[in-house]
């Protein structure tokens, strides 16, 4: 019976991932455990576990023995006596009240690590079937200034899209420029009074809160203004030509200056993937109609709502969703329902990634929700909000200027490079190389700061630590490339033909080449939890390893040339890794530093 069994699940350990202990070691754990208890255990999970003594550990005959009432220290004594691990483990043995604990072979692990040097994708297999993902990100709102926090999920949302298309996923980029709303009207008077000249220029340059600001002023101090602006909106949301003409120069103005931010920032984002908030207009009756058909609005207090289940306010009222004003008009709730209908409906999308700050939690939440009872978000869709945590000042607050004013983000990224070029100004006399490398160092310190945070965590926005050269730092990643090509070029060697067998004789070797065994499920990690930080926590503990290798063991001066080839080998997988996973990140990486 039990070889039966192992014949049947012997297929799909070809699927296991070539280049991952944990999987291959999980895989070999059901084994024994369909072997052992029947084939109804063989989709268990093995809870594999990095390990203090061992290299791994399984962790299941703790969960398994109270489902069995047996003692879990003879559970994990059977499971062992089933298991099938020569070829990859050196040992495998029970500690502890049931623990199975897996040390490798170094052998397997360098065959592991050379595989990947031959491996273009380092281990990651291609998702199969591809999904279809919409990840809505970046944002900024045409009517406000573009903020640090808009930046975070800009930064974010650009590695998860990296990450999922690595993978192999079909991934729609959707920009939910906020382009449309009654604020139009202020901002469309205002420019008729400053010619539109002058407003081009101001906005973009990205001026857009002095402009706003200054229309402001007029709304709430001039009757007249404030007239003219409400008139406005009527006129644009009829569709008057000229109004049209001029929301436009804003919106286009606007969209020029992101898209500044953006190109200077290596951001994949292009026209078009701006799906803009108007974008949704000419959906939103039919989005109310469908919804109030359905049974799923009403009107209440004479506009008209949506009460998902399970959602109160603090005095106990149901919580609305507002599809339809008592003036006609429609918001932001609308334009998202249309927007997640469309995405299911119309692109077909199997998951949606929603890179928003943490404030509209709820609103995404009840958006599910509705979406759920109109019968648009299935369970075969996956919706999330990838939620995106507070960045701070040192003081608390805003990132201000001195004059209190919140800084452009266009500012924060030319001061993290000039910062970035006094760091290593030092090394570099060639002024063009010098440039090259500071717009690389201080925008991939900018950027991997918002990526090494748990991206729903806040954090205190701190250029002194996001430029230090060691620590869990987007310089200290790329320096750790940098040393590795300097090791390269001083040998006259191509990193990219680097292959080879490995002998990892010293444990600094073998602690490298595990780690960097990695890669994979790390990508993988980071791809199904939209969590890049994930990715970058591993290259971090790659780098580390690395740093430790290299204090320890010279390449170039390798004892022996069979030592020195394999040497090159680990650092060779070092760098490809290390530059994929920065790669996958959007952190830009110098050649040099
Ligand atoms: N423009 C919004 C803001 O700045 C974010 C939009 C997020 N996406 C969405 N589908 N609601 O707050």
């Amino acid at each position: 019976m039990g070889s039966v069994i192992i014949e049947l699940l012997r297929p799909a350990t070809k699927l296991e991932c070539m280049a991952d202990p944990q999987e291959v070691l999980a895989a070999r754990v059901r084994m024994a455990l369909a072997a052992a208890f029947g084939a109804e255990y063989a989709d268990a999970d093995p809870v594999i576990r990095p390990s203090a003594f061992a290299d791994y550990q399984a962790n299941v005959a703790l969960s398994l023995a109270k489902r069995l009432r047996r003692p879990p220290r003879e559970v994990a004594a059977e499971i062992a006596g089933h298991l099938d691990v020569a070829d990859v483990c050196e040992k495998a043995e029970v500690s502890g009240p049931g623990f199975i604990n897996f040390t490798l072979r170094t052998d397997w692990i360098a065959g592991q690590a050379a595989g990947m040097l031959e491996d273009r994708r380092l281990g990651v297999p291609v998702a199969d079937p591809a999904q279809k993902i919409v990840v809505d990100y970046s944002s900024p709102n045409v009517s406000k200034e573009m903020h640090v926090g808009h930046l975070r999920t800009t930064v974010v949302g650009d590695a998860i899209v990296r990450i999922l298309e690595y993978q192999g996923h079909d991934v729609i980029r959707a920009n939910h420029l906020g382009d449309w709303g009654t604020q139009f009207g202020l901002l469309i008077e205002h420019l008729m009074d400053v010619g539109e000249d002058t407003a081009r220029r101001q906005l973009s340059a990205g001026e857009i809160n002095t402009f706003y600001q200054a229309a402001r002023v007029k709304f709430d101090n001039d009757p007249a203004f404030a007239d003219r602006s409400r008139h406005r909106v009527v006129l644009l949301q009829t569709g008057d030509k000229e109004t049209l003409r001029l929301w436009r120069v804003l919106v286009d103005q606007s969209k020029e200056y992101y898209n500044t931010i953006y190109q200077r920032l290596g951001i994949t984002l292009t026209d078009d993937d701006l799906a803009p908030e108007s974008f949704y207009n000419a959906m939103l009756a039919s989005v109310c109609d469908e919804l109030q058909r359905e049974g799923i609005a009403v009107i209440s207090n004479g506009a008209l709502c949506a009460f998902p289940p399970g959602f109160t306010g603090r005095d106990g009222e149901p919580l609305p969703m507002i599809l339809r004003k008592s003036d006609g008009g429609y918001g932001y709730d609308t334009t998202d329902l249309a927007a997640i209908r469309y995405r299911i409906r119309d692109l077909k999308a199997n998951r949606l990634i929603y890179v928003v700050g943490a404030e509209q939690s709820l609103h995404f939440r009840m958006l599910f929700a509705v979406a759920r009872e109109a019968g648009w978000l299935t369970d075969d869709v996956r919706a999330e909000h990838a939620v995106i945590g507070l960045v701070s000042s040192p003081e608390g607050g805003r990132i201000r200027t001195r004059t209190g004013e919140s800084v452009k983000l266009i500012t924060l990224v030319g001061e993290a490079v000039e910062r970035a070029g006094r760091v290593i100004a030092d090394r570099y006399d060639d002024p063009v190389l010098r440039q090259q490398i500071a717009e690389a160092v201080g925008i991939g310190a900018l950027k991997y700061g918002d990526l090494s945070v748990a991206r729903d965590s806040g954090y205190v926005f701190d250029f002194d630590r996001m430029l230090a050269l060691t620590g869990n730092t987007g310089p200290y990643l790329q320096y750790a490339t940098a040393r590795i090509r300097s090791i390269f070029r001083r040998a006259g060697l191509d990193p990219d033909r680097a292959a080879g067998r490995m002998r990892l004789n010293e444990d600094a070797e073998r602690a490298l080449a595990l780690t960097a065994l990695g890669f994979a499920p790390a990508v993988s990690g980071a791809a199904d939890r939209a969590e890049p930080h994930l990715l970058a926590a591993f290259l971090f503990e790659l780098a580390s390893a690395f740093t430790t290798f290299y204090e320890l063991c010279p390449v170039l001066n390798a004892p022996s040339p069979e030592v020195r080839d394999s040497r090159l080998a680990l650092c060779a997988v070092t760098l490809r890794t290390l530059t994929t996973g920065l790669r996958l990140l959007g952190i830009p990486v110098p050649d040099r530093m």
